[in-house]
């Protein structure tokens, strides 16, 4: 496990944005997972800004994004969908066929979450994982646990999950309950893993992550058995560390 740290979140945005860019450079078809939350934000405007100034272009990319919720609609500002395409999509040229997100309105959820394992199967698997962290240590809704999940499958949503996340929405209530997201073994199966963390909340859980027990009671502990893993932290978020 490779650790840079970044002095502050622009720098570990920038470090981000450069890993995924030399990625795309050194193989233009890459396949990448896509995060979402706060964490990705500022690597996302890094990419756009790469993406202009430099012409990099990515328009061979293939993105499969970690989770969305359930029934939430794509046009529903509070979907991953939505923020996928407001903070990143619109704004570079990766074709729309190479963009998957799971459908969160699927009729048959089963059905959706073996598709989607298929879907990344046929694009030859996951080249590069970028992953943000859960106050809880949850990677995608990989929930704390008894055992850690396998493959992309529908997830019940912590209830300190849905507080951290309620901000983003009108009130508790809102915040759905269930998501699609890829299992421990999908993104474990990535060649190499990206994972950003950013901001003393975060500086617990990244201590238990890192040199704690494997334990599926902080799924991103498992991170600890993968071969190509950076952990890019900003400094506040190094507090316990
Ligand atoms: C959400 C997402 C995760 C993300 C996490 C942390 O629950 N499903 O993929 O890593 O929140 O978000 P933030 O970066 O906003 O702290």
């Amino acid at each position: 496990m490779r650790i840079v740290f970044a002095k502050d979140y622009a720098a570990l945005s920038e470090i981000a944005a450069d890993m995924v860019a030399e990625q795309i450079r050194t193989k233009p078809d890459s396949v990448v997972g896509l995060a979402t939350g706060n964490t990705p934000l500022g690597m996302y405007r890094e990419l756009i800004k790469i993406h202009r100034q430099k012409q990099l272009s990515f328009c061979r990319m293939v993105t499969f994004n970690l989770d969305e919720y359930i029934a939430l609609g794509k046009e529903d500002p509070h979907s991953y969908h939505y923020y996928m395409k407001h903070h990143f999509f619109r704004h570079v040229d990766i074709p729309e066929a190479n963009q998957h997100i799971p459908n969160g309105e699927a009729g048959n959820i089963g059905q959706e979450c073996l598709a989607y394992e298929q879907k990344i199967k046929e694009a030859g698997g996951i080249d590069l994982q970028i992953l943000g962290i859960g106050r809880n240590g949850h990677i995608g809704f990989n929930e704390p646990d008894v055992r850690f999940t396998a493959a992309t499958h529908r997830a019940e949503l912590a209830e300190s999950t849905i507080r951290a996340n309620s901000h983003c929405f009108s009130s508790l209530a809102q915040v759905p309950r269930f998501a699609i997201s890829m299992g421990i073994k999908t993104i474990m199966q990535a060649r190499s893993i990206v994972i950003l963390v950013n901001g003393e909340d975060k500086a617990e859980v990244l201590d238990r992550a890192l040199w704690g027990d494997i334990s599926p009671e902080i799924p991103a502990s498992i991170l600890q058995l993968h071969q190509r893993v950076t952990v890019i932290v900003e400094e506040n978020a190094t507090k316990r560390l």
